[in-house]
């Protein structure tokens, strides 16, 4: 394939200090650790501190994806930031973290939810692809904590903080060979936050109800399209992409559920050898999820140079993608 496409030429993450066990759960809900660890793999997230906002996470995480590619930060020709929690609603948290990065480039957000990081990828794929932009650092942020009905046991014990990111080069050869994304609004309502936005912008009772929380009223409903769409999404993407589920060196999924992720595996016939799952230690992070894991399966060694790594995600919209690629960043320092 000849032209000019992105690579991904560093790798990076961010976590709050703060670990949060499944026990702190049982303190203020009616749940177990048992319960949590049997229907979602989580043991334990990690909380931002108080005053740790999503654009801190974003800076750390980006600052070392830009260490390991041997990149300072003001070569940065594009931010965009993958977030459901941004600071503020503006200016965007893209913004924030280029200001601590004490840089001038354009800087935006996408919010595609649980997806947004494959969103986040493709379009600053494009923008390489298209010349437009030289170096882009692609994050995935989140401080979900604040946005948790800590008095909803079935969606309070799911998620955590963090923040992971990439920077993305021009390459002679493809390093991210392609993406699928998908997006169906007949279900938004099966997760939401209802209030806070021009539908409902706040007041005094919008906060009293929690209704700028997370909202899920069918997990099993989320459960079965998360498989499907996930599932399909990579197979789409393979087919057109030319490989099998059998050249895929490492699969990536949306870290939601360890359920979730087994049976796109199975569904894929991709053994469990070749997928990551960290949710027992990070929760449910959102866009943050899939960067986070990437960057712990390559200081981990799991990544060789050249590797084929399928990315899959699926969230709020109902939103879901999946991103091709080859892996191009350098060994991690040992
Ligand atoms: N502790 C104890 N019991 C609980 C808890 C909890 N934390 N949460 C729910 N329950 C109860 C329910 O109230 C219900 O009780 P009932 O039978 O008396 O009514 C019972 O457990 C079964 O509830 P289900 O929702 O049917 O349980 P399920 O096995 O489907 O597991 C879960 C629930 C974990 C939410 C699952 O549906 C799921 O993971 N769905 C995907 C949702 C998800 O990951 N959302 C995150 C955002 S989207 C994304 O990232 C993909």
């Amino acid at each position: 394939m000849s032209g000019r496409h992105a690579a991904i030429a560093g790798v990076g993450s961010a976590l709050p200090d703060r670990v949060v066990p499944n026990a702190f759960f049982e303190s203020i809900v009616d749940t177990s650790d048992e319960w949590i660890r049997q229907r979602t793999g989580i043991g334990e997230r990690r909380f931002a501190a108080d005053g740790q906002v999503t654009s801190d996470l974003a800076t750390a995480a980006i600052r070392s994806a830009l260490d390991t590619a041997g990149i300072a930060p003001d070569q940065l020709d594009l931010i965009i930031c993958a977030t459901l929690t941004p600071d503020t609603p503006i200016p965007a948290a893209a913004v924030w973290t280029q200001r601590k990065l004490g840089i001038g480039c354009p800087a935006f957000d996408v919010n595609a939810a649980c997806a947004g990081f494959s969103f986040g990828l493709s379009t600053g794929a494009a923008f390489i692809e298209s010349g437009a932009a030289e170096t882009v650092a692609v994050i995935g942020a989140e401080v979900l904590s604040r946005v948790l009905d800590f008095t909803d046991r079935s969606t309070c014990v799911l998620f955590g903080d963090g923040a992971g990111a990439v920077v993305l080069r021009p390459s002679d050869t493809p390093g991210l060979i392609g993406s699928v994304l998908g997006t169906d609004g007949k279900a938004a309502e099966i997760l939401i936050i209802p209030a806070g936005g021009s539908a409902r912008p706040a007041t005094a009772e919008s906060v009293v109800r929690r209704d700028h929380t997370i909202r899920m009223p069918s997990g099993r409903e989320v459960f079965k399209r998360a498989v499907t769409e996930m599932a399909a999404a990579c197979r789409e993407l393979l087919d057109k992409s030319g490989f099998e589920p059998g050249d895929v060196d490492l699969l990536i999924p949306h870290q939601a559920n360890s359920r979730i992720m087994v049976a796109v595996a199975e569904r894929l016939g991709i053994g469990m050898e070749r997928a990551v799952i960290d949710v027992a230690e990070i929760g449910n992070t959102s866009a943050a999820s899939i960067p986070i894991a990437l960057d712990r399966a390559w200081r981990a060694g799991r990544i060789a140079p050249d590797a084929l790594v399928l990315l899959t995600s699926f969230g709020a919209g109902l939103s879901w993608g999946a991103n091709l690629i080859r892996w191009t960043a350098p060994e991690p320092a040992s």
